[in-house]
């Protein structure tokens, strides 16, 4: 059966009729001689007209929003003058309602708010701007994946259970197995873990493909309860060989995400939806137009030292609530008013070793050649680094950390097998999806999130 969205291509060469269209009555307004439907499938924001005229004792009085319909056969009308410059127009006859919803159907032809959308966890992807959020996110993995493809990586997919805690944050989502061959706690002999990220394994693929990349899910069980924290999220990471200067890495993502807003762009008409919710504090104009502004720019890249200065500049007029100081990691509410200030995605490099994880590669005093990228309202969205490619220093690193080596050795060990030198990074997508779309909450750009309230198991 024809989409709706195949239906909008059709305008220029349009049928004379469409025969078997499906999708769900978004609203209906019944006249005497006539009733109007607006059809949606959710392939596209835009519903399509439906004009239906009036029959004596016709079943048109049982339409309702949210039933879901087969239309066997519509008429193709041009309406130049109108919004839609064409309507489908059906006979009574011609429509079944296959579905049916209670009366208290709760999604109407009316506003709905993003809290009262949040509350209804298996119906509010039908609502236009959640409906969207997902339409934009699957448009944003495509756009990623072309630009991997345009720079020769190869995707891959690494494991999802794991032995191994990658950033030591011990966020660990730990598995247990019903297995008979396995202890409950031991799989195999070795504890087993959700990813908290495929960092570990990139860098093994990298050795033999140079460049890789995976979306894929990752676990952590945060305690922090925040717009930006998700338990269950898909992370982009990629891994490159033959580089060793933070800053290049740095400029390698932007043009990356500038790649992504250009796409995002030129398809916004499709991509943006009709109206933005009222909690937003952003207008639709002003999305694209934030897009655009970025691509305009040279996103500034500051040092950790430059960006602590700053910070205390600041904390002198204006206190933050964590006085900022080095060799503290950045706050959240730090992150924020530097991307503000600059109005723009800033990256900030060389962060000091003990605020970062075990692999960086150590600079030639106690930093790490290490960045994050910070972007307005939303602080972190990625965080990457060049890799520690020499094994003596990755040990000691890891036995200054107390961590154990032996456990590791499967991974430590590639560094006397052609060592190469690397790095890569790791895109939190929800949080971009949810910053470009400007939905301050990542638990709208992720379709069911897990958390105590909003739970759908
Ligand atoms: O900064 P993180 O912890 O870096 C890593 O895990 C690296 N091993 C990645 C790599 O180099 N391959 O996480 C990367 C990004 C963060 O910048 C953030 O955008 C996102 O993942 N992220 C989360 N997103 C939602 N909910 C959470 N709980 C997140 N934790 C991290
Ligand atoms: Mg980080």
């Amino acid at each position: 059966p024809p989409t709706v969205k195949s239906l909008f291509k059709l305008i220029s060469n349009p049928p004379l009729c469409v025969n078997n269209l499906h999708g769900w009555v978004k609203s209906v307004r019944l006249l005497k001689k006539v009733a109007f439907i607006d059809l949606q499938d959710g392939t596209t924001s835009k519903p399509i007209k439906l004009v239906i005229p009036r029959e004596a004792n016709d079943c048109l009085k049982q339409l309702r929003t949210g039933q879901s319909l087969h239309i066997k056969k519509a008429n193709w009308k041009q309406t130049p003058s109108r919004e839609q410059s064409f309507e489908l127009e059906a006979l009574p006859q011609s429509v079944r309602i296959i579905g049916d919803v209670p009366d208290t159907y709760p999604l109407q032809k009316k506003y709905h708010s993003l809290s009262f959308l949040r509350s209804l966890p298996t119906l509010k992807h039908r609502s236009n701007y959640l409906g969207a959020l997902l339409r934009f996110r699957s448009h944003v993995e495509n756009s990623f994946a072309s630009f991997f493809e345009s720079q020769d990586f190869t995707k891959v997919s690494p494991p999802i259970l794991t032995s191994s805690d990658c950033e030591g944050a011990g966020e660990l989502f730990r598995v247990e197995s019903n297995s008979k061959i396995a202890s409950k706690e031991l799989y195999f002999g070795k504890p087993t873990y959700l990813t908290v990220s495929t960092q570990l394994h990139l860098e093994i693929m990298a050795m033999a493909l140079s460049r890789c990349w995976t979306l894929s899910p990752s676990f952590r069980a945060e305690e922090s309860d925040t717009n930006r924290h998700l338990a269950e999220f898909w992370m982009l990471e990629a891994e490159l060989c033959f580089i060793d200067d933070v800053r290049k890495l740095s400029k390698f993502t932007e043009s990356m995400l500038k790649y992504v807003i250009r796409s995002c762009l030129q398809n916004k008409d499709s991509l943006l939806p009709a109206m933005v919710p009222q909690e937003n504090t952003e207008s639709l104009d002003n999305i694209a137009q934030r897009w655009e502004a970025m691509l305009l720019k040279e996103w500034p890249i500051l040092s950790y030292t430059e960006t602590i200065k700053l910070l205390q500049e600041r904390h002198k007029k204006v206190a933050f609530k964590f006085p900022p100081s080095w060799g503290n990691a950045l706050q959240t509410e730090h992150e924020k008013w530097l991307a503000d200030s600059y109005n723009s995605p800033v990256f900030v490099v060389d962060y000091p070793r003990e605020c970062k994880a075990f692999y960086m590669k150590q600079n030639n005093d106690d930093t790490v050649a290490c960045f994050d990228l910070l972007v307005p309202q939303m602080g972190e969205i990625i965080g990457g680094s060049i890799r520690e490619d020499d094994y003596e220093r990755i040990l000691q690193e890891m036995e200054r950390r107390k961590m154990n080596t032996k456990d590791l050795e499967w991974y430590t060990s590639l560094r006397k097998q052609g060592s190469a030198p690397h790095g890569g990074f790791g895109l939190g997508l929800e949080r971009f999806v949810s910053w470009m779309f400007g939905s301050q909450n990542v638990r709208d750009a992720i379709p069911f999130h897990r958390s105590a309230d909003g739970v759908i198991d």
